[in-house]
């Protein structure tokens, strides 16, 4: 669509009962802070520029709203006089002139775009108001949609409606779409007379009518637009986006064995045929590619996982972390930084940490990149074919090369050339026949120890 757009996001809410030192809309769902939800979906809805209402925190919402190639402003409002207010606290935004504004709210987190895509076709067809409405079985404390003659004439507040009015069970979600160049106009004529003594967003559909514009509503989906008052209703909010999205990657070929026990961050990506087994974490920015498997009880943030590897069971993998195709983490094992190359196996718990590990490569049991010397972080390069024996360090920076072998208990300070095999361990020393001895030795101790207690016992 060829108009301009600005969103204007109402996010002054005083948060008290979040119990917060921060505004409730930098609380994170699916590791994101609600704003940047609220951002992505009227930035896929073709929002060009945003206003960010805010009373708190003004930094660190804009911050945590930013959006790559929109400009972004933060716009305080002090007193909260109500939402026709608030919207004005963006006025010198709105007075740069645009075809469409759009009114999201920061702390209605789960909306997608096609209520607003929606919204800007009707304001594309001549709308100068878009009323976003829901149908709810429960309609106490919102905005009544009142329908006259087949059109929407008012909304009525809980507080200002009969109880007539009151049974009517079309609501207004609160978001709007508002024609940009009668905007200003429009929301100047907001007067305060009513039950709250507030300026109504909600009186610009009679506002607008009365001036001979057009009014009409869209709907959305009721879960959608589900707010955020307390750490409670987070939780609730949390759960629904992990329902959504979860289905959404088992509709697009993931399978998932137990998919209430796996949690996706906002950006999760896993291709088709994918397993996730049960009780999986995954934290922001990770990359699942198709066909991967990942084992049960495996945390996994910043990485990617290429087809045909496979992690876990209770697998770690940090920032950083890349598995090439048929590549193995198992169990136990913890890997940062660190590419595991094609084929190469790192079963049992063992740490890479800034580290390359080449194709086909086979890191025994206990193995360990030191990576860290107090002070500063060090690369440990290992190569292709190569085989670390169990329970070896490496000690960074190091390089074992292709082919190489390293023998089990080594600690490894030194540069392993390709095809050598290295020792980093004291020699075996063997005494035949002395193990009798030693026994002996320590069965009499037993035995004396023994004496000693029972003589002392009266
Ligand atoms: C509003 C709507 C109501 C709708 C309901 C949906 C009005 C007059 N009423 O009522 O029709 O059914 O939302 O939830 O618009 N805000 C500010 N500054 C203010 C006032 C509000 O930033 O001065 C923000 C709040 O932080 C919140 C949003 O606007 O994100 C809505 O405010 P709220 O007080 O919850 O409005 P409601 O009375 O619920
Ligand atoms: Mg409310």
């Amino acid at each position: 669509m060829n108009r301009s757009c600005l969103a204007v996001i109402l996010a002054a809410g005083d948060s008290t009962r979040m119990k917060s030192s921060m505004s409730k809309v930098l609380h994170p769902i699916a590791g994101q802070p609600m704003i940047a939800h609220v951002m992505a979906a009227v930035a896929e809805a073709g929002m060009t520029d945003a206003a960010l209402v805010v009373g708190r925190d003004a930094e660190k919402v804009a911050k945590a709203g930013s959006v790559e190639g929109v400009a972004v402003s933060a716009y305080l409002q002090t007193e909260r006089l109500g939402t026709g207010h608030a919207v004005l606290a963006a006025r010198e935004a709105i007075a740069k002139g645009f075809d469409d504004i759009l009114v999201a709210y920061g702390d209605v987190p789960l909306i997608t775009p096609q209520p607003f895509t929606e919204a800007r076709e009707k304001l594309a067809e001549g709308a100068d108001v878009v009323v976003i409405g829901f149908n709810t079985d429960k309609p106490t404390g919102y905005g009544r949609l009142i329908v006259e003659n087949g059109e929407l004439v008012a909304i009525r507040e809980e507080k200002d409606a009969t109880d007539e009015e009151r049974k009517i069970t079309w609501c207004n979600s609160g978001l709007m779409a508002i024609n940009g160049a009668k905007a200003l106009d429009l929301l100047g004529k907001i007067g305060n007379k009513n039950a709250k003594g507030e300026y109504y967003l909600t009186d610009l559909v009679e506002i607008a009518r009365a001036a001979g514009g057009k009014v009409v509503a869209v709907n959305a989906p009721e879960e959608e637009l589900a707010g955020c008052n307390t750490r409670a209703e987070l939780a609730v909010l949390e759960r629904f986006w992990q329902e959504r999205r979860r289905h959404e990657l088992m509709l697009s070929g993931v399978t998932m064995i137990a998919p209430e026990t796996v949690f996706l961050a906002f950006d999760t990506q896993i291709g088709q045929d994918a397993v996730i087994e049960p009780n999986v974490v995954f934290g922001p920015g990770v990359s699942i590619e198709a066909g991967a498997v990942i084992h049960a009880f495996s945390h996994i943030e910043g990485a990617r996982v290429s087809g045909g590897a496979t992690v876990g069971p209770f697998a770690r993998l940090r920032p950083g972390a890349d598995l090439a195709t048929g590549s193995k983490v198992g169990n136990f094992c913890e890997v940062k930084n660190g590419r595991i190359g094609e084929g190469a196996k790192v079963n049992h718990l063992t740490y890479v940490g800034d580290a390359t590990v080449g194709a086909n490569a086979n890191l025994g049991a206990g193995t360990i990149t030191c990576n860290y010397d107090g002070v500063n972080k060090h690369l440990t390069e290992i190569g292709a074919n190569t085989f670390i024996g169990s329970n070896s360090s490496l000690v960074a920076p190091v390089s074992i090369g292709d082919g190489a072998y390293v023998a089990s208990g080594s600690v490894i300070t030194e540069n392993v050339p390709a095809d050598a095999l290295a020792f980093g361990r004291a020699r075996q020393e063997m005494k035949p026949g002395r193990a009798p001895a030693l026994r002996e030795r320590a069965l009499a101790f037993k035995a004396a120890k023994k004496a000693a207690q029972d003589a002392e016992k009266p």
